[in-house]
């Protein structure tokens, strides 16, 4: 059962606010609906660190994940460095970097399983040097970039993510990479962007979500087409994948049916963030929130709270801002929004709200909450049960 704003109301009456709640029944639910998603499919699931950010959260995902759960996916070196010092093991750095290498190295010699993304001569020279240096073998994954490319690759729409478009492309710097004698190619991902993080049923602009529907419908053979063709050309190369990784969130049933995936990747689904609501046929609850505390009445109908300008990255628009949650109904004032540190709110009708009580929000992406906030209050049964630190509360901040 979701919990209602009372519910909030009566575990927050003694507490400072602003906060940072997770329910950890939902997430829960949560996890069971992922895994549900990738059970029988033969493939596991990698966790995308970057929207959790927060250990002990990880922890849990990973344990309930059972089996069917393997490995997390970090965003950074030395982010993948403090995760294997806090104990986890099979972490895939999935965007590329040439810092935080020595770090990285240093946990492989420990015996630690840390791959590292790659798209081109520039981060296979860096990978090499690190490993030399450190007297190991960085195993190494290419990206492919999987954005949908009609008119023979004319058009590019989808994000902009790495150089490497073709299968031959994957195949000669697969070749490149041999001639690194540190750094072994052990696989590749493909990222779909388009398909698993575009929200195609959003309330902040309907008139595009025909046109998102057919990018997606268009896009999801020709992906498939792309990542089989590419395998294929790692094989060509004498790389035989052991990871081949693809999708998010937003598109677990059509990434697990690719023969050539090995395994997926999801991250935001764990708290659903509110850009998750947004999806035809998603199945998940929100799990994490935010409480402020409504400081004054600047006229009838409105209330204003202390706090709450946590604005998400991506495109700008109103999409970005948290979502005020519950009580239901409450809107921003359109010439203010979330203020970085007064954010008035419409009140409906039927709805009150004194001075002192809480709003619950929900920020738009699973993980920049944590950077916002040192812990977060864990609840279940509609009690805090505890409370855990966030990465930031470790001291720990990647980007
Ligand atoms: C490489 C990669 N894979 C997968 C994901 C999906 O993560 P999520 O499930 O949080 O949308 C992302 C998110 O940006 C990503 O960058």
């Amino acid at each position: 059962m979701s919990l209602a704003w009372s519910d909030f109301a009566r575990a927050l009456a003694d507490e400072p606010l602003p906060v940072a709640l997770v329910d950890l029944d939902a997430l829960e639910r949560n996890v069971d609906r992922l895994r549900a998603q990738v059970r029988g499919t033969g493939k596991t699931l990698r966790v995308a660190s970057k929207s959790v950010r927060h250990v002990g959260l990880l922890r849990r995902v990973l344990e309930r994940g059972g089996d069917d759960f393997r490995g997390l996916m970090c965003f950074t070196p030395r982010e993948a460095a403090f995760l294997a010092t806090e104990g986890f093991d099979d972490l895939l750095v999935a965007y590329p970097s040439t810092r935080g290498l020595a770090e990285v190295a240093a946990q492989v010699r420990d015996g630690k399983t840390i791959r590292l993304m790659a798209d081109g001569e520039a981060h296979l020279e860096a990978y090499q040097r690190a490993a030399e240096a450190a007297g190991v073998t960085l195993e190494v994954l290419l990206e492919l970039d999987v954005a949908y490319q009609p008119m023979g690759g004319r058009l590019h729409l989808g994000v902009l993510r790495s150089p490497l478009r073709t299968a031959a492309r994957i195949e000669a710097v697969a070749r490149e990479a041999q001639r690194h004698g540190s750094l072994r190619v052990v696989g590749l991902m493909g990222y779909e962007a388009h398909v698993a993080g575009l929200p195609d049923a959003t309330p902040f602009s309907r008139a595009l979500n025909p046109a998102r529907r057919a990018l997606k419908r268009l896009s999801v053979p020709q992906i498939a087409q792309l990542r089989a063709d590419a395998v294929e050309a790692l094989r060509r190369a004498g790389v035989d994948p052991v990871v081949v990784n693809g999708g998010g969130t937003g598109s677990l049933s059509t990434t697990t049916s690719e023969a050539a995936v090995t395994e997926v990747t999801a991250g935001s689904g764990f708290l659903c963030s509110h850009l998750f609501d947004y999806y035809v046929g998603n199945v998940l609850e929100p799990a994490a929130f935010f409480a402020l505390e409504v400081c004054r009445e600047p006229e009838a109908g409105v209330v204003t709270c202390l706090g709450g300008g946590y604005v998400a990255s991506g495109e700008p628009g109103w999409d970005r801002l948290p979502l005020p949650w519950l009580p239901r109904g409450l809107q921003y004032i359109s010439i203010e929004g979330a203020g970085e540190v007064q954010t008035p709110l419409r009140v409906p009708s039927g709805v009150r709200l004194a001075v002192g009580d809480p709003v619950i929000f929900r920020h738009a992406k699973a993980g920049e909450l944590a950077e916002r906030f040192d812990a977060y209050a864990l609840m279940s049964g509609g009690r805090i049960v505890a409370r855990e630190p966030t990465y930031r509360g470790q001291g720990a901040c990647f980007l």
